[in-house]
């Protein structure tokens, strides 16, 4: 899918402003992410950590959960943003928690403090996925 520039943009600027609402004592490191969904709704999502470190929650899984709450279904594109040089790419749970929601070709835009730095495919970061198609065989 082929995403035109100002929807680009403010996915990327709606994930860099989230970003900074990050509660991350432990990490560090803030991450923001954004979806736009088939309704032509926008949901944000950050990362939130814990105490018990692995009930840490990701920024795209925070950001799914309000595209679900918000009767989406489906996600068009999706940006993630994180501080610094090397790509904040979405770890592997959440490839497959966006897999779930995406299309093969959904765009994955990764961008950090400064600029968009790389657009993805869901299949260049997921390939060979498994996904709901499979159940239904
Ligand atoms: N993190 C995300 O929010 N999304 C990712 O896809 C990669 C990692 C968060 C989890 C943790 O709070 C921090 O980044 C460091 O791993």
């Amino acid at each position: 899918m082929k995403l035109d520039n100002s929807t680009t943009n403010n996915l990327y600027i709606k994930a860099s402003k989230i970003m900074e609402a990050a509660y991350v004592p432990y990490s560090k490191f803030k991450v923001g992410a954004a979806i736009l969904d088939e309704n032509d709704n926008y949901h944000v999502g950050c990362n939130v950590e814990n105490a018990a470190y692995p009930i840490g929650n990701c920024a795209e899984a925070s950001a799914i959960s309000s595209m679900i709450i918000s009767k989406g279904t489906k996600i068009i594109a999706i940006a993630v943003t994180g501080y610094g040089d090397m790509l904040c790419t979405p770890c592997g749970g959440c490839r497959q928690r966006i897999r779930e929601f995406s299309s093969l070709n959904t765009p994955i835009i990764i961008g950090n403090e400064k600029k968009i730095q790389k657009i993805f495919t869901l299949n260049d970061l997921l390939p060979y996925s498994f996904g709901p198609e499979n159940l239904n065989n």
